[in-house]
């Protein structure tokens, strides 16, 4: 264990990190709560953040004993210290199994965890699990850029813990296991070092990089549910450059061993383009995991993607945009009139119709593309001034013709051959031949 930093610039660093602290959300309430007590440190990706002068998204914090009685009394003191409303009301969730609980108010996340020893039973499985000190805890994770400890609490309040290397580790860029059986303990890692790696450019330190290829080469992820793997999977999926985290998983060799068929089977120009053209209510997730299973069977990535827990909606959407991306293009080519498009585009996903899109580009096949982009961005939300209800009114039967004479319309309002009045469009809709 290392202890500090060099004695004199860690105090430093500790206090310039305590200050930072007081920035963040939640930042203010939690030294307050920590002042009281000796056994409060911020642990994991906040003090790398922290120390990289990068934002954390969320505090996570060890106490000594007891994290949901800790938890409790911070989402208290969030109460009394909040608004009235009820949106800024504290929420706190716990997690049983290790005693674990998460505090979230008006913009903070505080995870409080109980500081843990843990050792192995099996590779794979989820270790066992007592109550250790700061040091032990350190000891249990997985990189040394994340086994660093800030005291939070009274006197010890700014003092750093680390475990060896992680300062240099941190300053290099570096990411290192902290002991040989590291993924063999936690397979899962695998998919965590490679999504570090992208996200912060840090690049494995060599024996690191060695181990993850050995723990691949021994087929260590068969030794993990295909519910852990998918959780680090959809970490990796919402990362800030995700496909930065997709490549640094098939260049480790991780995603050929999650399942052999999942390879990017686009070239990554138009994975770029795909998410440029991907509406706000697309699914970067659905996208992008279509993007590995383009060249996989339909059934084939239904059943990989229900080991991997993703919902039946994500896999459904999913297996769509793989069915119906690469034939898309030619159809969205084909379309010379709005309406034809719009013929093309049924039922497809936006994802689908990104996806194809950006094949359609890659085909040399631009009016896809230009198709593509048009009924995303603009055709795709065109609505008619009258409704059913309007043409019952004006002395319709009810039944199918009254469907049929509203889909004439909107074909008509899409090519442009009828305005955009209700008017307009009843005296097409009474027009039309049913
Ligand atoms: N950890 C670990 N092995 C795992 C998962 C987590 O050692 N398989 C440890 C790491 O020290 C990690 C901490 O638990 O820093 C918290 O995990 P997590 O919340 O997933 O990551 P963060 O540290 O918050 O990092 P980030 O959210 O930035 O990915």
């Amino acid at each position: 264990m290392q202890a500090t930093r060099g004695a004199g610039s860690a105090r430093i660093d500790g206090e310039v990190l305590i200050e930072r602290v007081l920035e963040l959300p939640g930042g203010p309430l939690l030294l307050e709560l920590a002042s009281a007590r000796e056994d409060v440190d911020l642990v994991g990706g906040a003090v790398r953040d922290l120390l990289l002068g990068r934002t954390p998204l969320e505090l996570d914090v060890v106490v000594g004993e007891e994290p949901d009685l800790f938890a409790r009394e911070l989402a208290a003191s969030a109460r009394l210290g909040g608004r009235a409303d009820d949106a800024a009301a504290p929420r706190l969730a716990q997690h049983d199994r290790f005693g674990t609980a998460l505090v979230e108010w008006d913009g903070a996340r505080v995870d409080v965890a109980a500081r843990r020893a843990e050792s192995y039973a099996s590779p794979g499985a989820l270790p066992e699990v007592r109550s250790g000190t700061v040091e032990e805890d350190l000891e249990r994770r997985d990189f040394t850029v994340n086994a660093i400890a800030l005291a939070l609490g009274a006197r010890r309040r700014g003092q750093l813990r680390a475990v060896e290397h992680a300062f240099a580790d941190l300053d290099a860029g570096c990411l290192r296991v902290l002991h040989e059986r590291s993924f063999l303990d936690d397979p899962t890692r695998l998919l965590r070092l490679w999504r570090y790696a992208a996200r912060l450019r840090f690049q494995p330190e060599a024996r690191t990089a060695a181990l993850a290829r050995e723990a691949v080469r021994l087929r260590a992820l068969a030794t993990v549910s295909g519910s852990r793997i998918g959780t680090e999977l959809r970490l990796a999926l919402r990362e800030p450059d995700p496909l930065a985290s997709l490549l640094a998983l098939q260049q480790g060799g991780v995603l050929a061993a999650i399942h052999p068929s999942l390879r990017l089977a686009v070239p990554e120009r138009s994975v770029h383009a795909a998410l440029r053209l991907l509406p706000p209510d697309g699914d970067r997730v659905v996208l992008l995991l279509a993007c590995v299973l383009l060249s996989t069977g339909d059934g084939e990535a239904r059943e990989l993607l229900g080991k991997l827990d993703f919902t039946a909606a994500t896999r459904e959407r999913v297996c769509d945009t793989v069915r119906l991306a690469p034939e898309l293009p030619v159809r969205l080519q084909a379309a010379a009139r709005p309406s034809e498009l719009a013929a093309a585009a049924r039922g497809a996903p936006p994802e689908a119709l990104s996806l194809a899109g950006a094949l359609g580009e890659e085909r040399g096949l631009d009016s896809a593309a230009e198709a593509a982009r048009r009924w995303l961005g603009e055709l795709r939300n065109v609505r008619l001034k009258i409704t059913g209800d309007d043409l019952l009114d004006a002395g319709l039967a009810a039944g199918p013709d009254i469907g049929r004479r509203l889909q004439t319309v909107l074909e008509m309002r899409l090519d442009g051959t009828v305005g955009d009045s209700a008017d307009a469009q009843l005296e097409a809709a009474l027009r039309a031949s049913s």
